[in-house]
C-alpha cells in the first residue's frame, strides 16, 4: 500500500499498486450487507456501478471512479451561463434503467452525493446501503426535493433543473406531472421538517 487519503467521512481512497480503490467502512452489518445484496443485484442488471474489489470483514472496497459527484455537476451547472440540460441526461437514464430493470427496488436515499459522473460523462451509481422496495414516484419526488433545497435553495437554475428531470421522467416512467409534482411538496416539507430537527440539535450540515 503506497498512498491513503480520507476522501470523504468513512470513505477513504487508496492506491494498491496500479490500483486506485475505496475503501467504505461499515460499523453496521446489516447495512453492509444490504449494501452488498444491491451492489450485486445492480450488477446483474446490467446498471453501471463501480466494481466490486474486495468484501472485507469491516469493509468494502470498490474500484476508484475518477469522476465528480453530482452535487459538484449541480454547483458548476448553475455558475456556467451557457450550460444545457445534456449533463442531466446521464443521471435521469440511470434512474430509469433502475426502475426498469430492478422492478421495486428504488435508491432509498436519492441524495445527490449518491452518484458520480465520470471523464467520459457516464453516471454511476453508488452507496447502496438504503436501497430498498419502495415507490418510484417517493424516491424521485425525494430526490426533485433535494436538488429544490440545496442551498442556494430554489434559484432559478435549480427550477430549470427540476423541469427538466421532471419532463423526463413523465415522458419515460409510468407517473403523472400532478402526483409528482404533489409529492414533492410533500417531500420538501419533511426534509425540511427533519433539517429544522437537526440544527434544534447542534447538527447544522445536512445532505
Ligand atoms: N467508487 C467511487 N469512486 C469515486 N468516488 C467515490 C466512490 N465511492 C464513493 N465515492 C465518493 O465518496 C462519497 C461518499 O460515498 P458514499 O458511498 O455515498 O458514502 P457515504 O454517503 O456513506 O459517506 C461520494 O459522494 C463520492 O464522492
Ligand atoms: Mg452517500
Amino acid at each position: 500500500m503506497i498512498d491513503e487519503k480520507r476522501y470523504a467521512g468513512r470513505i477513504i481512497k487508496l492506491t494498491v499498486g496500479e490500483d486506485e480503490l475505496i475503501r467504505k467502512h461499515f460499523v453496521r452489518k446489516a447495512a453492509k450487507e444490504n449494501e452488498l445484496f444491491y451492489h450485486n443485484e445492480l450488477v446483474k442488471a446490467g446498471l453501471t456501478v463501480p466494481r466490486l474489489y474486495k468484501n472485507a470483514e469491516k469493509a468494502i472496497y470498490y474500484d476508484y471512479i475518477p469522476s465528480i459527484h453530482y452535487l459538484d455537476v449541480l454547483d458548476i451547472w448553475e455558475r456556467d451561463e451557457d450550460s444545457d440540460f445534456s449533463i442531466w441526461q446521464p443521471l435521469a437514464e440511470w434512474l430509469c434503467k433502475l426502475y426498469k430493470e430492478c422492478p421495486g427496488v428504488v435508491v432509498g436515499d436519492p441524495n445527490l452525493r449518491n452518484f458520480i459522473l465520470d471523464t467520459e460523462r457516464k453516471c454511476y451509481g453508488i452507496d447502496f446501503e438504503e436501497y430498498r422496495q419502495g415507490k418510484i414516484i417517493d424516491d424521485i419526488g425525494l430526490l426533485l426535493a433535494y436538488i429544490s433545497t440545496y442551498k442556494p435553495a430554489y434559484t432559478e437554475g435549480k427550477k430549470k433543473v427540476c423541469n427538466y428531470l421532471i419532463d423526463y421522467f413523465i415522458t419515460h416512467l409510468n407517473i403523472t406531472r400532478p402526483e409528482l409534482v404533489m409529492t414533492i411538496t410533500k417531500q420538501i416539507a419533511e426534509l425540511e421538517h427533519r433539517r429544522a430537527g437537526k440544527i434544534m440539535k447542534g447538527k447544522r450540515k445536512y445532505k
